[in-house]
């Protein structure tokens, strides 16, 4: 490994002059005396992106992060000389390069500085490898705050902090401990209330460096590749965000079932073991949607084999498990077993899809069935030839998603944990080695399984989960944050670091609830689920070395307190759902830091416990034993305790009471939240009313509703249904708007309206301008009106 102390490193080169300069559309080049050339490309008015050569010469533009539908175009460009700089300007921004040595800042329209190079880009010559150590330096003002780069487990504000990006399978780590699993070089900056945003496109090995080494200055690095790098205007932190995840793309939506509760170990077998989990949930009437297969299932390994002592008809196991509304999920791992009678082993071997050594031999590796060889997924005929092994899994065995492990690629017994840096890669026609494949060979893996899982799954959706990743994934898969453990600092690292994936583009996440290694109390497995049921991906995983991890396995309270929590999340499914949404549609994460939230409010820049959940429900998880109650950030504006609905005034930190069966939940007010039955399993009740918690603010909010079949693909012929409701508090008085959009009948005719902080008694309630009969006695006590799903506007009326 090149270890690099960076900035003061004497045998650094520099551009120099620039000789030359032209415009091609919406490229701009400038070249310098000494061969360097910097393109820059205006691909919106608030996103630039910048590469860099040495050589004079480019060399073949191919990522596999940039996603090829992202949006496209800008309003303005206009490129101008002047004496020592030139400008090149879009309705948005201004970016100055000085001619003397194409030194870069960036500025807003009424030119304040937001980015401005400190050394500017810079190298080093590799002698051994080949190519450069590419280099980029930033000036950074006191105050200034970075967020991003996908899972670290560290602070959220990441100012002061040095990190590395290599997948790594990091069994068991520790907080700051450095690289993990994936890799997601996208960071925001925020500073004098603007947030831009950095994405380094580069595969190879990355360093960030946040103020740690120099007070005033954040750089950036990698051991190879290109300095290739897109700048994100906000100012909002929203914008950078929504702009970074459109250019490196957005999945589809899954099935609403994934959005259910998961329950996994290492490892369920033999079947009745598996049933015996399955009946168990449902005799104690714990929600569950998903049950696991970790590696135990396979004949010694094997991907895509079944151990038949243990699953002696799997087919008839997965049905009978969906029958009570289980699907059944499966691990695939890359690491295929040499056995000369091994089909998978032989078919690749004698298409010879499997990664070789720089001399010839294949690349050769232990994992859990022994030495195994690894195919390349960087080879799209590799990736179609993996898609189809899918087919007895999907098509015949009817298991509804696949898991993929040890991806980073993971090898066991060697002091690198991974593949030799000479391994080849065929990387999409653009042959090179480990150095430049290795952060991306997880995400090329995870990519062609989604490409199987889908066709076979066909006319429903897909579902995939990866635990390495580099940017772009999230347009096949969801992920884990891998081998954590069962303490309270865990729980703490899981908050944030669920919390950074979604503002990195890849919020479809969660941790192993309860921690993967070692051992939870009842007490931390408690307060775990009732973070973990507010995550995007909600699973409980085990090593199962040291017990058993399933609720029961726990005493009654956390079996209660599991329960009312996983109850919750079902009943929030349809919010969850239009959150996902929102997320595939527009780019905006499902989970806000506080930062993201409300950026102009200092308050929040280093606050990492809290956050909003969708738009309109704020958590806060405890974090700590015996907790009575904790210390929180309120954000600006008026919240009601989701337990108690009395409202809070936020924009102050407050101490909290709780009990063991609560932790902090707030909901905004005037939010319309809406909620089904508990369900057993997605799909398990036909209903014939939406809940709907209004929460009675005196002002304006909208709230947005989500719906569609819940699986398949007419969603994108436009049947799906939107409702944007708009409530209007004024002092005796409510008017609730509903507009409705697209194609899908809910099947449902009602909504059962559940009014909360009603601040007068209702005299009158008006449909669409008609004075409606109520039972006045019942309202009022209940608070709550059933009425007919077709309707534009509410209106209460009080004394
Ligand atoms: C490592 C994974 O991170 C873990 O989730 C899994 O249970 C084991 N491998 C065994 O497959």
């Amino acid at each position: 490994m090149i270890t690099n102390t960076e900035l003061e490193y004497k045998g650094d080169l520099y551009p120099s002059k620039i000789v030359a300069f032209e415009q091609e559309g919406d490229s701009i080049f400038f070249h310098t005396d000494n061969k360097v050339i910097l393109k820059v490309t205006v691909l919106r008015d608030s996103l630039i992106r910048f590469r860099f050569t040495t050589k004079g010469y480019f060399s073949n533009d191919f990522s596999y992060a940039i996603d090829k539908t992202q949006l496209h175009g800008y309003n303005f460009l206009e490129v101008t000389e002047e004496e020592t700089y030139y400008q090149i300007q879009t309705s948005k921004v201004k970016a100055k390069i000085q001619k003397a040595d194409l030194r870069t800042s960036i500025l807003d329209l009424n030119d304040n500085v937001i980015l401005e190079d400190e050394l500017g880009f810079h190298w080093e010559e590799s002698y051994e490898y080949g190519g450069n150590i590419v280099k980029m330096s930033k000036s950074s003002k006191d105050g200034e705050c970075f967020y991003g780069l996908g899972d670290k487990a560290t602070q959220l504000n990441l100012k002061g902090k040095r990190l590395e990006n290599f997948a790594t399978d990091q069994y068991a780590y520790s907080k700051d401990q450095e690289p993990l699993y994936k890799v997601v070089p996208f960071y925001i900056g925020l500073q004098n209330k603007q947030s831009y945003g950095i994405f380094f496109d580069n595969t190879f090995r990355t360093f960030f460096d946040f103020c740690h080494e120099r007070r005033s200055v954040a750089s950036f690095w990698a051991e190879g590749g290109e300095m290739n790098y897109y700048f994100f205007y906000g100012p909002k932190m929203q914008d950078v965000v929504t702009s970074y995840t459109d250019l490196t793309g957005k999945p589809e939506l899954p099935p609403l079932w994934v959005l259910g509760y998961h329950q996994c170990k290492w490892s369920y077998y033999p079947e009745n073991k598996v049933k015996e989990i399955a009946s168990k949930f449902r005799e104690l009437k714990i929600p569950c949607d998903a049950i696991y297969l970790d590696i135990d299932y396979m004949e010694g390994f094997r991907c895509f084999t079944w151990n038949k002592e243990y699953f002696p008809d799997p087919k008839k196991m997965v049905a009978e498990l969906a029958d009570d509304g289980f699907k059944t999920i499966v691990i695939i791992d890359p690491g295929i077993k040499i056995d000369k009678d091994y089909w998978v082993y032989k078919e690749a071997l004698e298409k010879d899809y499997f990664c070789k050594r720089a001399d010839g031999p294949y690349m050769k590796g232990k994992v859990w069935p022994g030495e195994c060889n690894f195919p390349d997924y960087t080879n799209p005929v590799v990736r179609e030839w993996w898609a189809g092994l899918f087919k007895e899994l999907i098509s015949d065995i009817g298991v509804k998603g696949v898991w993929n492990d040890m991806n980073e690629p993971a090898v066991m017994e060697v002091p690198n944990k991974t593949f030799p840096m000479d391994v080849r890669h065929v990387y999409d026609g653009n042959p090179c080695s480990h150095r430049k494949a290795h952060n991306i060979y997880g995400t090329q893996m995870a990519r062609a399984t989604y490409h199987g899982v889908k066709r076979f799954a066909y006319p429903k959706r897909p579902f995939v989960i990866t635990r390495s990743a580099y940017s772009g994934a999230q347009r096949y898969t969801s992920s884990w944050t891998g081998d954590n453990v069962a303490t309270w600092e865990h729980l703490w690292i899981a908050n944030i670091q669920v919390q950074r994936m979604c503002i990195s583009g890849m919020g479809f996440t969660g941790s192993d609830i309860g921690g993967f290694a070692e051992q939870p109390t009842g007490e931390l497995y408690a307060r775990w689920i009732q973070l973990g049921v507010f995550h995007p991906f909600c699973r409980t995983h085990s090593s199962g070395h040291h017990g058993d991890q399933e609720p029961w396995a726990f005493d009654e309270d956390v079996i209660n307190i599991t329960r009312k929590f996983i109850n919750l999340r079902y009943q929030l499914l349809p919010y969850l759902y239009t959150m996902f949404w929102q997320y595939i549609e527009e780019g905006v994460p499902m989970l806000k830091p506080l930062v993201y939230y409300d950026q102009d409010d200092i308050q929040t820049h280093y606050r990492n416990d809290e956050f909003i959940f969708g738009n309109q429900i704020l958590v806060c998880p405890i974090l700590e034993p015996n907790s009575l109650g904790r210390r929180m950030y309120i954000p600006r504006g008026e919240w009601y305790n989701y337990w108690t609905n009395e409202l809070a005034i936020g924009g102050r930190e407050v101490w909290i009471d709780t009990k063991f069966d609560e932790i902090p939940v707030y909901v905004k007010a005037g939010a319309i939240i809406p909620k089904y039955p508990v369900q057993q399993y997605v799909g398990e009740l036909e209903f014939d009313e939406l809940t709907l918690d209004l929460y009675y603010k005196n002002g304006k909010e909208n709230s947005v509703v989500y719906e569609d079949a819940q699986d398949g693909y007419d969603y994108k012929k436009g049947r799906y249904s939107f409702l944007s409701f708009r409530s209007i508090g004024k002092e005796k008085e409510l008017i609730v708007q509903l507009h409705k959009e697209g194609k899908y009948e809910t099947p449902y005719t009602k909504y059962r309206i559940n009014f909360i902080g009603l601040p007068f008694r209702v005299k009158e309630i008006e449909i669409d301008n008609e004075i409606i009969s109520f039972d006045r006695t019942n309202f009022d006590t209940e608070g709550s009106l059933v009425i007919d799903k077709e309707f534009n506007e509410l209106h209460l009326i009080g004394w």
